[in-house]
């Protein structure tokens, strides 16, 4: 391999270079397949394709028109920290057509300001305080329900609803809860298809949106009545009330619409991405033999085992920005409106960034000091469209996890496997949770 990780037998494809600068080099890649798709074996499993194509095409390559893999950790860092100016997120909403009220991601000055307001942290050491027995209160009781009956995919999603919403909003319950589950689950299997009908065809599009306008109408009906009763005296008790109370010159920052996109967007993340962080720390542990060394510390090991959860197992495992002006990558050029594709997952399992063999699961390799290089782990993403839910997503799983120290996790489902949608998720997840001190989950000495 070369210096930027080409391999041998790159076969140029001159899709993305860039015509202005004269004779810059196409980029490597397979042959284009016809309408510009990529592989075949994309959409089946995005990144076992992309790690395929990285060994015969290197760490930069196009894989169908506009598409562009990148494969060094320096590169990821570069698109993520850039978002917003020199790269943009690639629109994860329906198009603006078939939108019935603006969406609050489409404009990025008031998006990120919700998300300044949203901060874990802003919250305060009180709410969190409060708020992470319950959410421990939760998960035992979750745990313990599954020692009869196994526990699936949307058990996961809701026990996090349950456990972690009212950090959102204290009283999301009824009528408001049911229809933001409903928005959610509709959200996910929009997948990541590269064969997907125009919008304006599609009447799953059309069932999304208008479950998701039922949701925000509403949140927006919760939203008016607590600012109507909003008694500025009274601390901030959740993210609505953080929102709520935000302030410009102008008067508030925010309007209700906006901050009822925002506990949508918080909510819908929460149920979905954490639902699926749950469910990979479930079927971890019923997939891998582990146990916590006798000196590290319950805490640390709960760390340790969330960690290593994220790296084989990111619910987010690929994603994408559009380049907004050519940029070199290596010894390449990768021309403006050309989507450039980042793999999390690609980057956790690849050995040349980690100190140890990344393909064993192995929770202590976080009890060292040097564990990867620079930007190789990025399960929560990074730069300013990084998660907003990041806390409240490490504190439920590491609650989960030391839950889990001193049970024991079955599984009926064999090997695990992602099932790839927007997200990933453990394929056909379904597991048995049962106390048992002295077996696998035994200390280490
Ligand atoms: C295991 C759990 C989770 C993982 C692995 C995860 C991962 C990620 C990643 C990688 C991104 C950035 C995507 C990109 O750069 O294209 C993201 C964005 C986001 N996440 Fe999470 N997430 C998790 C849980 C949560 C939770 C619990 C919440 C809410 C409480 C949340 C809220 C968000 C939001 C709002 C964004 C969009 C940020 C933006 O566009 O500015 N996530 N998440």
């Amino acid at each position: 391999m070369s210096s930027d990780g080409r391999g041998a037998g790159a076969n140029p494809v001159p899709v993305s270079t860039s015509g202005a600068r004269g004779s810059v080099q196409p980029l490597p890649g397979p042959a284009p397949r016809p309408f510009g798709l990529p592989p075949d074996d994309f959409d089946r499993d995005p990144v076992a394709s992309l790690a395929r194509l990285r060994g015969e095409y290197g760490d930069v390559y196009a894989f169908g028109a506009g598409k562009v893999a990148l494969a060094r950790p320096e590169w990821a860092r570069w698109v993520l920290a850039h978002t917003n100016r020199e790269t943009l997120v690639d629109p994860p909403e329906p198009p603006r057509a078939v939108q019935r009220r603006g969406l609050v991601r489409d404009n990025v000055e008031t998006w990120m300001a919700t998300k300044r307001t949203a901060q874990w942290h802003r919250l305060g050491r009180d709410i969190a305080e409060r708020t992470v027995p319950g959410i421990r209160l939760h998960l035992e009781q979750f745990l313990d329900r599954a020692e009869h009956a196994a526990i699936r995919m949307r058990d996961c999603e809701r026990v996090l609803l349950d456990a972690a919403g009212a950090i959102f909003i204290r009283d999301l319950e009824g009528d408001l809860r049911a229809k933001m589950i409903r928005a959610a689950a509709l959200l996910i299997p929009q997948g990541m298809s590269s064969i997907a009908p125009p919008a304006w065809l599609s009447l799953w599009t059309h069932r999304r949106i208008r479950a998701n306008d039922a949701m925000i109408e509403a949140l927006l009906a919760h939203v008016a009545s607590r600012r109507a009763s909003r008694n500025p005296d009274e601390p901030p008790s959740d993210l609505l009330d953080l929102l709520l109370d935000a302030r410009d010159d102008d008067g508030p920052a925010f309007t209700d619409l906006d901050v009822a996109q925002t506990l949508s967007i918080n909510l819908g993340n929460l149920y979905t991405v954490g639902g699926a962080g749950l469910a990979w720390l479930l079927a971890a542990h019923g997939a891998h033999d582990f146990a916590r060394p006798e000196t590290t510390s319950r805490e640390d090991w709960a760390r340790a085992v969330v960690k290593e959860t994220l790296r084989a197992y990111p619910p987010v495992a690929l994603t994408s920005r559009v380049l907004v002006e050519d940029r070199e990558f290596g010894d390449y050029t990768v021309s403006a409106d050309n989507s450039v594709f980042i793999s999390p997952l690609l980057f956790h399992t690849d050995p040349r960034w980690w100190r140890e063999d990344p393909s064993r699961f192995d929770p202590a390799r976080w009890l060292a000091d040097k564990v990867h290089e620079p930007h190789a782990y990025l399960p929560y993403g990074a730069g300013p469209r990084m998660c907003t839910g990041v806390h409240i997503s490490n504190a439920v799983l590491e609650t989960a996890a030391d839950l889990l120290d001193g049970r024991t996790v079955t599984s009926r489902s064999g090997p695990i496997k992602p099932q790839w949608d927007a997200i990933a998720r453990p394929r056909r997840f379904r597991v048995r949770v049962g106390r048992d001190e002295s077996a696998r989950h035994r200390v280490r000495p």
